[in-house]
């Protein structure tokens, strides 16, 4: 599909349908719009008074225009409040309009919306990042590819010069594809074998350095926490480090860790039914963003060094497998008492942590599928973000606002870490349910010594049952956006 930034009025340009974007209670045409009515000979007035449209986000109105006119079909999309309007309401405004583009079997689509912030690329940006993620169609499960039309051409009216910033949202849009598709195949396609095989296919793309860190590498290293997880698997741990580095001094160094296990049965302590165990593939979503993440990154060379690694296991049952009471010792010396087996993302991430923190990098995040608390805390759309570190904070509020994926600020409350103390060991890997999201945090914090750090529990968002906005259901590629524009910004 063809897409780009035109300057063509909305008068005079010519395809098969023409979108318009509207804001709520201000539906009444003015300026060009009513000599486009007239044009069309009333066709637009009539189109918003039969369907009722108000200009609701989300909303959307298609009529089909008589003959003589350079257009095939008029439609209305609704943008919401004008006093509201954000970056991201553009994004999913675009993705109401390339769905709309599809199911009219439009081959040629004209789409008209208002510039945020007076902000001509980044509103252009995420009017083709709305397009290209509402058009990614995952059928690599299916027998059958979908049928009918394409969209063949997507036309943004009222940019010109947009190469630049169409070019950044396909670079982000791989990104995010990337992390939707790791997340949405099964566990018995995506495995540590092939998440590391991801690693490297984006490392000979783009040219990132990589090591992967074998089981007996990780060994030499101590890390008994992620290894305790691996051992009843049959398939071997995979320990993946990405490495992305500028041309020149580096402007700063980072790092994203992504909790990766490619299914998570629970262990010993395995999960029952109606646990949502069938949904555990997701288990890898931390470590799905961060390969796409690094896939985005490579692709838009910034020039700030960035790390991207990923302990990928699989958490499973056998003669092998950790018991509920075992003690393991971390990479930095302190031991745990595994109570809880199911809780097993906090021992892979505490390994590699151990190991970030030692790169010198400015700052790291983790992000982890890390407990079923933050989802009850905020519902499937929010993902929680913990950090002592206030730049962190803000820079990364201010990315994931850009990026429309919602973060929540939680707090570290010290003296939940008295329902992790152990009677055998340095701690537990599990407290009481009460705050469970926190605790989790609290246990991640003691593998880290030097590096300021921010954890984002994204268990929630990193899939979704059904299509919403930009996002078809299945894995979203939450929050790969947020990701690079920490990383840019
Ligand atoms: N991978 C799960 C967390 C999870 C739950 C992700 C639901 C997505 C949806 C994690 O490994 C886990 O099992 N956490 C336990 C922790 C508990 C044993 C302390 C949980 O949240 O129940
Ligand atoms: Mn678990
Ligand atoms: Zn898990």
């Amino acid at each position: 599909m063809d897409l780009r930034g035109i300057n063509t009025p909305r008068l005079e340009w010519s395809g098969d349908c023409l979108v318009i974007g509207l804001f709520e209670n201000a539906i009444e045409l003015t300026g060009d719009l009513t000599e486009l009515d007239q044009h069309l000979s009333g066709t637009l007035t009539e189109l918003i008074a039969e369907a009722e449209f108000k200009g609701k986000e989300g909303s959307s109105a298609v009529a089909r225009v008589g003959g003589g006119s350079s257009i095939r079909k008029i439609a209305v999309v609704g943008l919401g409040k004008a006093e509201a309007l954000k970056l991201d309401t553009l994004r999913r405004g675009a993705a109401v309009a390339a769905r709309l583009g599809k199911k009219e079997k439009v081959k040629t689509l004209g789409l008209s919306l208002p510039t945020w912030n007076n902000d001509a690329d980044l509103t252009l940006q995420a009017i083709a990042e709305g397009i290209e993620l509402a058009l990614h169609q995952d059928s690599r499960f299916k027998s059958e590819d979908e049928k009918g039309l394409k969209l063949e051409q997507i036309e943004i009216l009222g940019f010109s010069d947009g190469e630049a910033a169409i070019a950044r949202a396909r670079q982000i849009s791989l990104g995010v594809i990337l992390a939707r598709e790791l997340v949405s195949a099964p566990a018995n396609i995506v495995t540590p074998i092939t998440m590391a095989a991801a690693a490297e296919a984006i490392a000979q793309e783009y040219g990132l350095e990589l090591q992967i860190l074998e089981k007996a590498d990780c060994e030499k290293l101590g890390m008994g926490a992620f290894l305790g997880v691996a051992q009843a698997s049959e398939l071997p741990p995979k320990f993946i480090h990405l490495t992305y580095r500028p041309v020149g001094t580096p402007r700063k160094k980072l790092a994203i860790i992504g909790k990766g296990l490619t299914f998570d049965s629970g262990g010993l302590n395995i999960k029952g039914a109606g646990s949502g165990i069938e949904m555990m593939k997701t288990d890898m979503g931390g470590a799905a963003a961060t390969l796409g993440a690094a896939k985005a990154i490579g692709a838009i060379k910034p020039d700030v060094e960035v790390h991207f690694i990923s302990a990928v296991t699989e958490n499973m049952i056998s003669g092998h497998a950790m018991h509920p009471g075992d003690i393991l010792t971390a990479s930095n010396g302190k031991t745990i008492e595994v109570n809880n087996t199911d809780a097993e993302g906090r021992l892979t991430l505490a390994d590699a942590l151990v190991y970030t923190d030692k790169l010198g990098v400015d700052a790291m995040i983790d992000l982890a599928t890390l407990t079923g608390a933050c989802v009850v805390a905020l519902g499937d759309d929010i993902a929680g973000i913990w950090t002592e570190d206030e730049a962190i904070a803000s820079q990364f509020s201010q990315a994931s606002e850009l990026a429309g994926e919602k973060f929540w600020r939680m707090p570290i409350e010290e003296k939940y870490f008295e329902g992790l103390k152990s009677v055998v060991a340095d701690m537990k890997n599990t407290g009481p349910r009460p705050g469970g999201a926190i605790t989790a945090t609290l246990f991640l914090k003691q593998f880290v010594k030097d590096t300021p750090w921010a954890h984002l529990d994204v268990a929630g968002p990193v899939w979704t049952d059904k299509e919403n906005g930009y996002n078809n259901a299945g894995g979203t590629g939450y929050p790969v956006r947020s990701l690079v524009n920490w990383v840019l910004g």
